[in-house]
């Protein structure tokens, strides 16, 4: 009786722990991507995966955790490492759509890794290692990004287009108003860097963002092409 009671007690002990400790709470996502020729065409610059030149197309560059206050949590499990054993079925379509652009050049192991390992693992309450990069690529196939800028007249040719008209042919399209970050290249012009769309925390569907992060674009932007 006793034993039994005492087992019980240890039971409750590791269920609160498992509630308090491990529970990551996070209130949205943001589905971050990034077009290649203004992460290249930037002051730092670019190197192509191993695997060859990108497509010239937006890539993801992540999927990130966040808070209603703007804030964000980040590296939340160091026992849960990136492991591309988990999600060889889904390397292919990472290395056509999660390309790394950092230098020197990469497989892509290395920006995958840093993705989980630093936002992934704090939304691993509610998706695994496989469920989360999966979620990145199914909602970056539902919205694309280049044909539906396209449609609206905007083109990836080193032309300037006011950030309004980026908003709202973006807006128009998905129903929800993303968030625009700018870089700026070589000679100083403000340019479409990232486009930030918020994600509900099952990670499945597009969402109004309960908060924009900060940062400006000019009026003016230029989309460079790559
Ligand atoms: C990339 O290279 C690393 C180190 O050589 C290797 O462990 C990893 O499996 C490679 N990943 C891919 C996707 O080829």
């Amino acid at each position: 009786m006793k034993s039994n009671q005492s087992f019980f007690i240890k039971l409750l002990i590791i269920q609160c722990l498992t509630v308090v400790c491990f529970s990551q709470d996070f209130d949205f996502f943001y589905l971050v991507q990034q077009w290649p020729g203004s992460y290249c065409d930037s002051k730092q610059s670019c190197c192509y995966p191993t695997t060859g030149k990108p497509d010239a197309d937006f890539g993801i560059h992540g999927l990130w955790p966040n808070y209603e206050d703007g804030s964000y949590p980040s590296n939340c499990d160091s026992s849960n490492p990136y492991d591309e054993s988990k999600i060889s079925d889904l390397i292919r379509s990472m290395q056509e759509e999660w390309p790394t652009l950092a230098c020197p050049s990469g497989n892509g192991s290395k920006f995958w890794a840093h993705e989980w390992d630093k936002h992934g693992t704090c939304s691993e309450s509610l998706l695994s290692q496989h469920q989360y990069f999966e979620a990145a690529l199914d909602l970056k196939k539902d919205v694309d990004l280049l044909q539906i800028l396209k449609k609206a007249g905007i083109r990836a040719n080193g032309e300037s287009y006011t950030l309004n008209n980026i908003k709202n042919a973006i807006k128009d399209a998905v129903g929800i108003t993303p968030w625009i970050e700018c870089n700026v290249d070589s000679s100083g012009n403000s340019q479409l860097y990232q486009v930030y769309l918020c994600v509900d925390t099952s990670g499945k569907n597009i969402i109004e963002c309960p908060v924009m992060p900060r940062g400006k674009c000019g009026s003016s932007i230029e989309f460079p092409a790559f």
